[in-house]
Parts: structure tokens; C-alpha cells; sequence
């Protein structure tokens, strides 16, 4: 019989992502915590709303009926609760003054006009396969604010453009839960062990392939693409590329980074400015194509160079493997 050893029998669970972030603050001697905390309630956010992912076949059954939840409130759509659990961590939190999400025209203080980060957001992202059960996402991005400690935050703290983002990441809810964030120093992966409640350091140092064979566009809308998007699809296609869409950018995203490929959204005849959201969808998304070795471009330059006049502005994107957005470009 093969006896296994005291340490197979119990093999280490790994850094939890509380233990990783404090290390990752304690190589900063005059670092005060509060970044640290703000990732903390991020991520305890992406725990309520995977929660809350998981039971939404249940919820839908017992909505059926027409009846309430259990809270007694209305069943309300998930991107919808995904958007008040996050305002509500980070409210809560204390670190954030001010928040921009997918979800509100406007602005939503927190009432912490001490705090000195702001958050933009998309709460859940790839919303329409919510209810096929394919996988979606939470897009996050974090500036320092540029107006005055203790007064309310306004639009300049927004508006700072893509790089000045401090940190940023994603929560992918997928075959598993992972978060994947950065603070400017390399991309780090952690995914949510369910039985202990943590997030666990799974995919350290995450480096984008300069190259790869995946292309994921929505060829659906390819006769209103520019000659140079057609152009690439063929390009793509003469390769025996893979494509590969799953219509969540999160996920698609996260795919192409591991795996190596371009995702594509340009602009299109109904969408001149293409679809996703410059502030919280591109940028962040951007933040990590960078800082794992990546790129991000609209096509004319680099996305994180864009300095935005509006919270909601569109922009067409074009992310992922180094050598292939050279290559779209190029075309
Ligand atoms: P959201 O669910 O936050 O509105 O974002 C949906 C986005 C993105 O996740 C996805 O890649 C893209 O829309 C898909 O758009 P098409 O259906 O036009 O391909
Ligand atoms: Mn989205
Ligand atoms: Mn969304």
C-alpha cells in the first residue's frame, strides 16, 4: 500500500488574497492601508455577487410565482443587485468617496468625502448571458481623487484618463471565480475556494502571450466594420485562427490573456464610437492588457492615453496579445 506522507495528506491551501495584499503593502514603508482595504471590500463585493450568480436559477423559480425573496424585496435583475451589492461594499468600506457605474447616469457619492479613491465600475458585464448560464464579469478601475480631501468628489476625479488608474481588475464568474487585479506592479490571478470563503493566489505574475491564434469579434455586425477590421478577419481566417466568442468581454478578456489572442470591438454604422465604455470597460481592461504585457489600442493609439470629457463615452477597442493588436493597427 502507498502511505502517503504527513504533507501529502495535507497539502498547503496556498496565499490568500488578504495575506498577498498585505505582503504586497508592506514593500511600501509609508503605504497607510487603505488601498489595501479598498481591494478587500472589492473583493468581498465579487463574494456577495457570486453568491447571488449561483442562486439566480433558484431565484428565478421561486420569482415564478411572482413572490419576493426572502429579504422581502422585489426580484430585481442581477445586474441590477450586482450594482447595489458593490455600491453598498464600498460605501460601507470607507475608502472610496465617490463611484461611476455602468448602471447610474451620474456620480453616486458615498457620504466618505474623506476617502480618497473613486471607483468606476461595471457591475456585471456580458449581461445577456445571464440567463443562459454562460459566464460573466465585474469590471474594476481605481483612481486616486484629484479634488480636495472632505469635499464631495466631482467629475475631474473621473476624467483623469486611463493612466492615472492606481489599480484595476476584473472579477470573472466562470467555470470558477477569479479576481484579477493590478496595482501597477505585474497581474496576479486568485481564485475563490467556495469551502473556505477566500480567494487563493492561483495565477501570480500573469504574463499575455506576445502572440496567440484566438480572434474574438462578433462577425454578426462584419459588413459595417472599417476596410481595416475586414481586413484583419481575413488576415485571421488565412491563419486558421480559432474565433472565439462568448459575447462577455470579461470572459473573452481573460481567455485571450491566458491563452493568447486579440478581442475586437470596433466601431460600427450603428456605433460610430463602437460599444464598450471607455471608463469601465476599456480602461481597466486596458490597465491589465499593459501590465501583464499586453495592449490596448481604438484603432489610432493607445486607449490609455485617451483623455475622456464624458462618464458613459464609448470607444472601439481593439486588446490582448502585443503582436496581434500591432497587427490590426498595422492593417
Ligand atoms: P454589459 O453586459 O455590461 O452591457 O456589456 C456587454 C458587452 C460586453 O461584455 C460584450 O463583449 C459585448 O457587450 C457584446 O456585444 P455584442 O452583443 O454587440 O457582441
Ligand atoms: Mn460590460
Ligand atoms: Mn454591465
Amino acid at each position: 500500500m502507498n502511505v502517503r506522507t504527513a504533507q501529502e495528506l495535507a497539502l498547503p491551501v496556498g496565499v490568500t488574497l488578504d495575506r498577498f495584499i498585505m505582503h504586497s503593502q508592506s514593500a511600501f514603508p509609508y503605504a497607510t492601508g487603505e488601498l489595501s482595504q479598498l481591494l478587500r471590500d472589492i473583493a468581498l463585493a465579487g463574494k456577495i455577487i457570486n453568491r447571488e450568480i449561483n442562486r439566480a436559477g433558484l431565484v428565478d423559480i421561486a420569482g415564478a410565482n411572482g413572490t419576493e425573496n426572502v429579504q422581502g424585496e422585489n426580484q430585481q435583475k442581477l445586474d441590477i443587485v450586482a450594482n447595489i451589492r458593490f455600491i453598498r461594499a464600498l460605501k460601507n468600506g470607507g475608502e472610496v468617496c465617490a463611484i461611476l457605474s455602468e448602471e447610474d447616469e451620474d456620480i453616486i457619492h458615498t457620504g466618505n468625502n474623506h476617502g480618497k479613491y473613486v471607483v468606476a465600475m461595471d457591475p456585471l458585464d456580458g449581461s445577456s448571458n445571464i440567463d443562459v448560464n454562460v459566464s460573466i464579469g465585474t469590471i474594476f478601475s481605481i483612481y486616486r481623487r484629484v479634488t480636495l480631501i472632505s469635499e464631495p468628489a466631482s467629475m475631474a476625479d473621473f476624467l483623469q484618463g486611463g493612466r492615472k488608474q492606481i489599480a484595476a481588475g476584473y472579477i470573472l464568474y466562470g467555470s470558477s471565480t477569479m479576481l484579477v487585479y493590478s496595482t501597477g506592479d505585474g497581474v496576479n490571478g486568485f481564485t475563490y475556494d467556495h469551502s473556505l470563503g477566500e480567494f487563493i493566489l492561483s495565477h501570480k505574475n500573469i504574463c499575455s502571450p506576445a502572440h496567440g491564434n484566438i480572434y474574438s469579434v462578433n462577425e454578426g455586425h462584419y459588413n459595417s466594420y472599417p476596410p481595416f477590421v475586414k481586413n484583419y478577419i481575413s488576415h485571421c481566417k488565412s491563419k486558421s485562427y480559432s474565433g472565439r466568442y462568448i459575447g462577455s468581454l470579461v470572459g473573452d478578456f481573460h481567455r485571450n490573456l491566458l491563452k493568447g489572442g486579440v478581442y475586437l470591438y470596433p466601431s460600427t454604422k450603428t456605433d460610430p464610437k463602437g460599444k464598450l465604455r471607455l471608463l469601465y470597460e476599456c480602461y481597466p481592461l486596458a490597465f491589465i492588457a499593459e501590465k501583464s504585457g499586453g495592449k490596448a489600442s481604438d484603432g489610432f493609439g493607445n486607449i490609455l492615453d485617451i483623455i475622456p470629457d464624458s462618464f458613459h463615452q464609448r470607444s472601439p477597442i481593439y486588446i490582448g496579445s502585443a503582436e496581434m493588436v500591432k497587427d490590426v493597427i498595422k492593417l
